[in-house]
């Protein structure tokens, strides 16, 4: 990641904590990425004791027993299309703020990371939380950074994330990803989608080959993601109320001529 783009965020994030909660100095903020499973010839192995992570409200996962079948639920598709023979990693990365003798939990995030049959390496986002407490001051893009980096450092071609249009932080979430050159994708299929008319938007972000995407709003507004994922921003912050119901589709491109495809490194089980 480039350190100098984390610190700035890291800044701004401590500012406005500040401001919001009053407090008297600047607190300080820690990310961690841990590696909390991964499997190998011997089977599953953990780093962390079910159980220990208790900062999720209800609702939302807090202990996985079983990282696969996490995937199989959230990513149905990248599920059904990963390699079985690979070994794959969970990662949890972790955000503390601490202000004087304090130090508390402000979120984390859940990166599955696998490989396809095709040989690409997927980092997929399982659960993405900001404590109430801290939201509304970027840490979810400081999240996103970290994210990021760890999918390149893990040789990822691309990273996979999807949101629930219904979801009242709909723009704090998506935000971020459009930031750091996520594109809107077309064509894969959340598991609640073969039952429901959708309400989904998938994200991924491609290291190399970039593929282009195009973004048809219901107003008939079309952009170009990721070139124009600051239009897309825009044009989605005209909407009040649930602005991802207003993307009507997305059309694939391909990938952009001239980019290098990427060699992909894969641990195979042996
Ligand atoms: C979704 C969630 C993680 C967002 O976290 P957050 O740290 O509060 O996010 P923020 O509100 O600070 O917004 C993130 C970015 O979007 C921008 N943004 C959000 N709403 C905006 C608006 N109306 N106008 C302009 N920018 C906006 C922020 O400015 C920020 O960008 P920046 O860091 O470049 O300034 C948090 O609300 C949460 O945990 N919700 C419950 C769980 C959930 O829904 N998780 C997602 C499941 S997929």
């Amino acid at each position: 990641m480039d350190r100098a783009t984390y610190i700035k965020k890291r800044e701004e994030c401590a500012q406005k904590i500040r401001a919001t909660q009053d407090l008297a100095s600047l607190p300080e903020i820690t990310t961690t990425q841990r590696l909390v499973a991964y499997d190998d010839a011997e089977g599953l192995r953990e780093f962390e004791r079910v159980g220990e992570i208790t900062v999720s409200p209800p609702g939302y996962y807090s202990m996985f027993t079983d990282y696969a079948q996490v995937l199989k639920d959230e990513y149905f598709q990248l599920f059904s299309d990963m390699n079985p023979e690979d070994a794959y990693r969970t990662y949890l990365i972790t955000l503390r703020v601490s202000h004087g003798q304090e130090t508390v939990s402000a979120g984390f995030k859940w990166d599955f990371i696998g490989t396809l049959r095709t040989g690409e390496r997927f980092c997929a986002i399982l659960h993405t939380i900001v404590k109430r407490r801290f939201r509304k001051c970027g840490l979810s893009s400081l999240l996103k950074l970290d994210e990021v980096e760890l999918a390149r450092s893990e040789n990822c071609d691309f990273i996979q994330t999807f949101h629930e249009t219904d979801n009242p932080h709909f723009s704090s979430i998506i935000i971020p990803n459009l930031k750091n050159r996520f594109v809107l994708h077309p064509g894969i299929k959340h598991k609640d989608e073969l039952h429901t008319k959708g309400g989904f938007v998938h994200l991924r972000k491609y290291f190399a080959p970039i593929r282009n995407t195009d973004v048809i709003f219901k107003d008939g507004t079309r952009f170009e993601s990721p070139d124009q994922n600051s239009e897309i921003i825009r044009h989605l912050l005209t909407f009040k109320h649930f602005p991802g119901k207003q993307i009507a589709r997305i059309e694939g491109r391909g990938p952009r001529a001239g980019a290098s495809p990427k060699s992909v490194i894969i641990s195979k089980k042996t």
